[in-house]
């Protein structure tokens, strides 16, 4: 493997796709080398993103006129825009990570009735891998498609494989999910719903119980545990740019302390550099914002638990995440370009 790699980033103009700058630019083994666009086509990342301060400069151009010359590619992309991307690199033999949606679902008939867009390339969800680094490590290494999780799911299912995995949640049992995310998760396109009067100290419940992720979130716990559970998920917009606390609550038919449910974690994530298990103190956005990290914390009572989830929705949701996939897939040190961030405080 050479000492730097080229990436090429689709959507750089994008929330995500201009995250992915900001880590990259410091990314030792990385060279970025080539990045399109659609509505920002011929200009120069000079000017797309002047806050950045690069010291090099690319045109942002055409991804289906132009060849790709890359060796690994970020699809930053809408969902349902995202597929023919992905497909066009994989027969190109180019390796992909895949922040969209399109190739996290396993039935096509699942996505198409989830996101409302026909699948094109439905012999590649089969081929894609969950871009979970913290269970599918193994096969992210060797895989030519990663699918990296939805910010949501993603949460949602770190607080969950602890549980799944000790048996203190069973099949068919009742797990509670209250998720808050920040308004950047929705993207940089413009919507009534989204605007500053609007949302500005306001907090929302949007689509609840029959959130897009839902259907993500059933496929990965039967995956890992070989079961179904009574899944009641619902998130919440807040006026917040970025970051997501998700709150986790269950029940178990015996007593269950804080002291345990740190053991169990701990133990579960001792070989995930950027899962950060707290006990004394609870998971705060702001203590992961613009970082990979993710704190998880506990309170429990008599058989009753809830577990807190904080993590930053366009880093380890997103960007970062998608970054430390790309490490693994090229067997660079996992932690590289990431161990380093620090949270902006206050
Ligand atoms: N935001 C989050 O927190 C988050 C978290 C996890 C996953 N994701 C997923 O990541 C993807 C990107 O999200 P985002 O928040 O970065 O979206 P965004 O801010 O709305 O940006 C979308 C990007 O897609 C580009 N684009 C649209 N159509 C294109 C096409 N046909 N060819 C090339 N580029 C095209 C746009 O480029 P132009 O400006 O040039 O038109 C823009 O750069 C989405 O699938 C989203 O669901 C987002």
């Amino acid at each position: 493997m050479p000492e730097k790699i080229k990436v090429g980033i689709v959507g750089v103009s994008g929330y995500t796709g201009r995250e992915l700058l900001r880590i990259l630019k410091y990314h030792p083994n990385v060279q970025i080398f080539e990045v399109f666009g659609s509505q920002s086509r011929g200009v120069f990342l000079s000017n797309l993103h002047p806050m950045l301060n690069l010291k090099f400069d690319l045109e942002v151009k055409d991804f289906f006129s132009e060849s790709h010359n890359a060796d690994v590619y970020f699809v930053c992309v809408p969902h349902g825009k995202a597929q023919d991307v992905v497909s066009l690199l994989y027969r190109e033999g180019k390796r992909v990570i895949d922040l969209s949606a399109d190739y996290r679902l396993k039935e096509a008939s699942v996505y198409e009735n989830t996101y409302g867009v026909k699948h094109n390339h439905k012999d590649l969800l089969q081929v894609a891998v969950y871009g979970m680094p913290e269970i599918f490590k193994a096969n992210i290494r060797n895989a030519a498609i990663v699918a990296n999780p939805g910010c949501l799911a993603r949460a949602t299912l770190l607080s969950l494989y602890p549980l799944l995995d000790s048996g203190l949640i069973k099949n068919k049992d009742c797990v509670v999910v209250d998720a808050k995310t920040g308004v950047s998760g929705a993207g940089m396109s413009l919507r009534d719903d989204l605007h500053f009067p609007h949302m500005n100290e306001n907090l929302k419940p949007y689509a609840p119980l029959h959130h897009r992720h839902v259907p993500e979130i059933i496929q990965e716990i039967s995956n890992f545990a070989g079961f179904s559970i009574n899944l009641m998920f619902v998130p919440h917009l807040v006026a917040i740019d970025r970051g997501i606390l998700v709150s986790t609550y269950f029940t178990t038919s015996e007593e269950i302390s804080n002291e345990k449910l740190f053991e169990i974690y701990s133990n579960f994530y001792s070989d995930s550099p950027f899962v950060k298990v707290i006990y004394r103190n609870l998971p705060e956005i702001k203590n992961v914002r613009a970082t990979n990290y993710v704190q998880i914390g506990f309170e429990t009572s008599n058989n009753s638990g809830v577990v807190f989830v904080a993590l930053d929705n366009l880093t380890s949701g997103a960007s970062a995440n998608a970054v430390h996939n790309m490490n693994i897939m090229f067997d660079f040190k996992e932690t590289s370009g990431l161990e380093e961030m620090s949270p902006l405080y206050p």
